[in-house]
Formats: C-alpha cells, structure tokens, sequence
C-alpha cells in the first residue's frame, strides 16, 4: 500500500500545484511586504469564477481602467462569459466609441461599438499613450495575471498598495530612496517607483449591483475579472485536472496490482 499512496500522493501533489494557482510570495523578488493574498473563488481544484463578482470587475475595469490599459484580444460579445445576456452585451458595447474607416472620403471615424468589436483602445498611438502617462505606456492587462510573479495576488496587492509618502521601512532598506517627480510610491512594485497614479479610492465606481465600493471590493472584483481575461477557460482546465488526477490513481492501483501479481512468486 505505502507504493500507492506515496505515487498518488504525488499525482495529487503535481496536480494541486498545477491547478492551484497563487500561493503567497513576496512581489517579484525585491524587498518590501509579502503580497496579500485575499480568497479567492477561482483557487485550488474545484475553483470557480463567481459571475456576479466578475460582472462588478468588469465595471471597475470600464469604469476606472479602460481609460488607460487597453485589454487586448477582448470583443464585447466575449461578455456573454460573465452571464450578460446577448442583449445587455449589446447596450453595453453601444457606450464605447471604436475607431473604423476609412469612408468614401478616405476618413477614419469612429463610431458605436458593437459586440463583434474589439474593446475599444484607449489611446490612438503609443505616443500619445506615454505623453499622457509620464513617459510610460500603460501596459495591456489582459495577460497581466499571468505575466507577473504572484499573479491575482500581485495585481491585487498592487492595486492597494500606495501610500501618501515614501514609509520608513524603505529608507532602512536604502536610505538614498526618493520618489521621482511623477511617480506614486507603491510598496508592491518592483522599485516602488510607479507611473500608475493610485487608482482606489473609496466609491470610484458605481457597482449596478448595489454592492458598497470600498477599495479592497475594487480590487478584488478587478483582479478576478482580469484572472478571467487572461484565462476564461480556467473551469475546463480544471475539469481535464479532475480527470486526469483519478485517471493517474485509478492507473496506479492497476499497476501496482500488477506488480504484486508478477512478484507474487519471485519472493
Ligand atoms: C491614468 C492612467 C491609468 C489608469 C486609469 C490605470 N492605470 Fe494601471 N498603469 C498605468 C501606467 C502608466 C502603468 C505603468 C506603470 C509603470 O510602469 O511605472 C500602469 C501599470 C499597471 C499595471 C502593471 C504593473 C506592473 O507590474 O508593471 C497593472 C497591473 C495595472 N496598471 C492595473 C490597473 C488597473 C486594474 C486599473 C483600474 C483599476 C488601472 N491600472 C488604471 C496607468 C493607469
């Protein structure tokens, strides 16, 4: 038996690790705080993307992000994942203006979305994205979960961690550290020199569902709903997870069955 279990604890062990997602780690190798590490829905191998805390970050990202940070490779029918209907998708692309043309005058205009459009970028170039950011292009956050050590926690813990000033602990740490004009101080950012300025704030966005928008709400929703961006078919994943782990101990029992049955004689 100690075969057994030792293998399929091992299965359990790989699976868990490939499924599980974020484990707590201090951001991107520099000094500075652990990240936080709220709970999140879509964690370990029965998580789930929870639709209405979805529907909230895909509000905080329209209302708050999009001004900024494209979100590349999303159409607005793509929506529909987060339980809009094809309708409400419809109303809801109609608020953004894309860009389109050239018409019979050789013009670019823009006009209504609609659900086969891309989002909508949100500057026309990247230099007109950096003279408005401080030399810095706001990065695309479709992938940003996936592109950053940390991932759902590093996104989180970075949306909540500014600070008004430059704190102690950082002086301590290197005492010529002094913010450059432009930049905010955030103890989660590699450097904690961000271009970003603090985003946040208490009541920024009006969520439809009633919910109150504290800062940590904000964060949460956003971040879960940039997890499903980056990896809107993370539940069939983990259903081909489920699946592939009771193969691996169903196959091990089968095979250790037939150990005994070859060694049977042997000893
Ligand atoms: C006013 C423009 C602006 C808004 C609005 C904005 N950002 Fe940013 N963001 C930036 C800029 C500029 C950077 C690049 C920062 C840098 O590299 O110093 C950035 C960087 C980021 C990063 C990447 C940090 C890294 O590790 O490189 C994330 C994640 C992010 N923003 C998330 C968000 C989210 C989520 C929202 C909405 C709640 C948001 N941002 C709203 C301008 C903005």
């Amino acid at each position: 038996m100690k075969t057994l279990i030792r293998i399929s604890t091992a299965a359990a062990l790989a699976a868990g690790l490939s499924l599980g997602g974020t484990a707590a780690q201090a951001a991107g190798g520099h000094g500075g705080p652990e990240l936080m590490h709220p709970s999140w829905s879509f964690e370990g191998i029965y998580g789930r993307y929870n639709e209405d805390q979805l529907k909230r970050g895909w509000e905080v990202y329209a209302q708050v992000c999009a001004s900024c940070h494209p979100l590349d490779y999303m159409h607005y029918r793509n929506l529909e994942g987060l339980g809009y209907t094809e309708d409400e998708v419809k109303e809801i692309a109609a608020q953004f203006e894309v860009r389109d043309g050239p018409d019979e005058w050789g013009e670019m205009f823009t006009r209504p979305a609609t659900p086969p459009d891309a989002f909508a970028e949100p500057y026309e170039n990247d230099a007109l994205a950096k003279l408005a950011n401080g030399g810095v292009v706001p990065p695309n956050l479709s992938v940003m979960t996936r592109a950053r050590d940390g991932g759902a926690d590093y996104v989180y813990s970075l949306m909540l961690g500014y600070e008004g000033g430059v704190p102690e602990w950082v002086h301590e740490e290197d005492p010529d550290f002094a913010l450059p004009p432009g930049k905010s101080f955030n103890a989660y950012f590699p450097g904690y020199a961000i271009s970003m300025p603090e985003q946040l704030f208490e009541g920024a966005v009006t969520y439809s569902d009633g919910t109150e928008a504290t800062p940590e709400q904000m964060a949460k929703d956003v971040t879960a709903f940039l997890q499903w961006a980056a990896e809107p078919e993370l539940e069939d994943r983990k259903e081909l997870g489920r699946y592939t782990l009771l193969f691996l101990i169903v196959f091990t029992g089968v095979l250790y069955a037939y150990k005994r049955e070859i060694w049977k004689d042997a000893h």
